[in-house]
């Protein structure tokens, strides 16, 4: 296990955010946190990271496990270029790479034990070099940039001549490069275009760490995840399985409810047409057995209306009128950085 939450509760102010949930992510699990518009994912992100505390409850991050966070919304900002940013996760790899080439011309001019001291120094720092993918790391850092959709002219570029979107691009390279235990992405794919999304998809899979991604694309989370956090109502619940699964689940659980509400509602009416007819006869006696059943109605504890299911909308819009061509026109606009 890599991380667990337990009876997390949260509010702010009088607004409860999550007021009962527990759940936990295995090593290398992809997990994905689904629940409507404010309905608390990212808050839950941030109380995981430390940067809103929990009212009460436990998270607990396993012991020497690291953990890395794309925010919904964040503002990666640097002078590097997009190349020299990304390398900047790789910088011990880089480093050692400096100290082995270092050493090379060192060598040269030894002799005697010296010699041999540094050169048992030398192999074992190109057997680490080896181990940590020392060779592969440039065309791992290319990989991931292209992957995520930039070009190679873009390389060059300074980041903090990007746009939003391309920023948080270079922050989630930046991130999967340093390969953490654990990945929290905060809507990772608003920002990706069809193929970068599809590249995610299958970096993801193959990622040898934990995955715990909020989105709203059910087809990126059919591929990726096998365990599903949902928080509704404040109310923390886990499901395994793809979103698929995690759908069907749903709708046998708000089936059966809806039957037992439907079944409770019969017998409150059978109940009451009873008591009516009952009451009808005037008698002493009638009236006697009406009010004893009146008591044990009064006993039932009405269930909740479950809500209806929202996940499938279908709905046309027609335009009342037909509007003009030109909705946005502007003429010698110009505009330079
Ligand atoms: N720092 C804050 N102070 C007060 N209210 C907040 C704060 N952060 C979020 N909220 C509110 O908490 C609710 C959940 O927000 P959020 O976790 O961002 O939802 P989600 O990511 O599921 O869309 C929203 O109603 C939001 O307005
Ligand atoms: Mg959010």
């Amino acid at each position: 296990m890599v991380l667990a939450c337990h009876n997390l509760c949260k509010a702010f102010l009088e607004q409860t955010i999550v007021k009962t949930g527990s759940f936990h992510i295995e090593d290398r699990e992809k997990a994905a946190l689904i629940g409507i518009n404010g309905a608390g994912k990212s808050t839950i992100l941030k109380m995981i990271v430390g940067e809103l505390a929990p009212d009460s409850g436990d998270i607990i991050l396993t012991k020497g496990k690291t953990l890395g966070y794309l925010a919904q919304h964040q503002i990666p900002d640097s002078n590097r270029s997009i190349l020299e940013e990304l390398k900047t996760a790789k910088a011990d790899i880089i480093r050692l790479e400096e100290e082995i080439r270092k050493t090379e011309q060192e060598l040269a001019d030894l002799t005697g034990d010296t010699l041999e001291a540094r050169l048992l120094e030398y192999h074992r720092m190109t057997a680490r070099f080896e181990q940590e993918s020392g060779y592969s790391y440039q065309s791992e850092l290319t990989g991931v940039l292209k992957g995520l959709g930039f070009t190679e002219e873009e390389f060059t570029k300074p980041v903090n001549t990007l746009s939003g979107g391309q920023k948080t691009r270079v922050a989630l390279g930046k991130l999967l490069i340093t390969k953490p235990d654990i990945l929290l992405l905060d809507e990772p794919t608003n920002h990706l275009d069809l193929n970068s999304i599809t590249w995610l998809e299958t970096y993801l899979m193959n990622y040898p760490g934990a995955v715990l991604i909020v989105s709203h694309d059910r087809y990126f989370l059919n591929r990726v995840v096998t365990k599903i956090v949902e928080i509704e109502h404040g109310e923390i619940m886990t499901y395994l399985g793809n979103y698929t699964e995690y759908a069907a689940k749903k709708k046998q659980l708000r089936d059966a409810r809806l039957k037992e509400y439907l079944n409770q509602q019969q017998e409150i009416r059978h109940q009451e047409a009873v008591i009516e007819k009952l009451r009808s006869f005037n008698r002493e006696k009638s009236i006697r057995r009406a009010e004893s059943r009146e008591k044990l109605l009064a006993k039932i504890t009405p269930l909740e209306k479950p809500e209806e299911d929202t996940a499938e909308l279908h709905f046309a819009l027609e335009p009342s009128c037909i509007s003009g061509n030109d909705v946005l026109s502007i003429e010698h606009l110009s505009k330079s950085f």
